[in-house]
């Protein structure tokens, strides 16, 4: 099933102006799993690999990865995290969706048992049986666009809520990640970020995410943790600077300049509470939940 309007997120080219600048590029900045998203830090002293892990668990254990067979990374970049799950659990059944075409390679390269890659966005996945759990880390900021109203951009949320739900098994679990709006608002959304990061994306409010799951699952854990990606920020600005001549060499200075650019505007956001960190494990509710809408 194709969705007609209102879910506009990014399309797969403007998905691909951003990750698609080269596996090799990202590898220099990233933690050795290419884990492209917020880490989670029980103690300061741990590394960015020991971090991005803990963040991998704290989903994976809310998506039920214990009892699952099958599980659905919508947005799942290199799949580090379906490469968690399985150390886990070897018998679990793997999908992840992605709309960059150098991550779904990268992860076909490495030819893992149990882990099938689609480059394919969750509006069009339509798989033969519902998942026992779905983990969607940092893709939810492309689900809307800047150009949106309001009302659409939540409608479009929506779509991917009842997505989630008719995908999942009754009693299932979702743990989604996302960047979300606190001291700020859309229209203060960097043109920089708009045209030449994260072309077509917009992020979420966190009341704009409790409207759209409203009635079709519930909120059962939450939280902020902007200062980890602040940290997670912090980490790589430190990397690219140590890889400077190889990312020169690889992306030419315009795009490096840029990179540096954008992680040095998100530490700041972050720091400061311009940005948020949405953590957020939320429960299906029954297709019979009655629903009122707010507006
Ligand atoms: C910031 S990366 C996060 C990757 C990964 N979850 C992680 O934490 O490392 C965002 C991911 O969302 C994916 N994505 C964006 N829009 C999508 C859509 N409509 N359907 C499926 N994947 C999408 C991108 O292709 C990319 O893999």
């Amino acid at each position: 099933m194709t969705l007609s309007t209102p879910h506009t997120g990014a399309s797969a080219e403007a998905i691909q102006h951003h990750y698609d600048v080269g596996n090799q590029f990202y590898a220099l900045w990233l933690d050795p799993g290419m884990t492209y998203s917020s880490a989670l830090w029980y103690y300061d002293s741990e590394s960015l690999e020991a971090a991005q892990r803990n963040k991998q668990d704290w989903h994976l254990d809310r998506a039920g990865l214990d009892n699952a067979e099958r599980l659905l990374d919508v947005g799942c970049g290199w799949g580090g995290l379906m490469r968690r799950a399985l150390e886990r659990k070897p018998d679990c059944h793997c999908t992840g969706l992605t709309l960059s075409e150098a991550q779904a390679a990268y992860i076909n390269r490495l030819s893992a048992p149990n882990i099938e890659v689609r480059l394919e966005s969750w509006a069009d996945h339509q798989p033969d049986e519902p998942y026992d759990g779905i983990v969607s880390v940092g893709a939810f900021e492309h689900f809307a666009r800047l150009d949106q109203s309001v009302a659409d951009k939540i409608a479009g949320y929506r779509q991917f809520f009842e997505f989630c739900r008719r995908n999942l098994r009754a009693g299932g679990q979702l743990s989604l990640q996302t960047i979300s709006y606190e001291n700020a608002s859309r229209s203060q959304f960097s043109q920089f970020f708009a045209n030449d990061i994260f072309p077509e994306s917009d992020l979420p409010h966190l009341a704009e995410i409790a409207e759209a799951c409203r009635g079709i699952f519930e909120i059962v854990e939450l939280r902020n943790d902007r200062h980890h990606y602040a940290n997670t920020l912090r980490h790589w600005q430190k990397n690219l600077r140590a890889h400077k001549d190889e990312a020169l060499a690889l992306v030419g200075e315009a795009k490096y300049r840029d990179y540096e650019k954008y992680l040095a505007l998100m530490v700041v956001a972050f720091h400061t509470g311009t940005m948020n960190l949405s953590r957020l494990a939320l429960r299906r509710l029954p297709e019979s939940t009655p629903f009122t809408s707010a507006r």
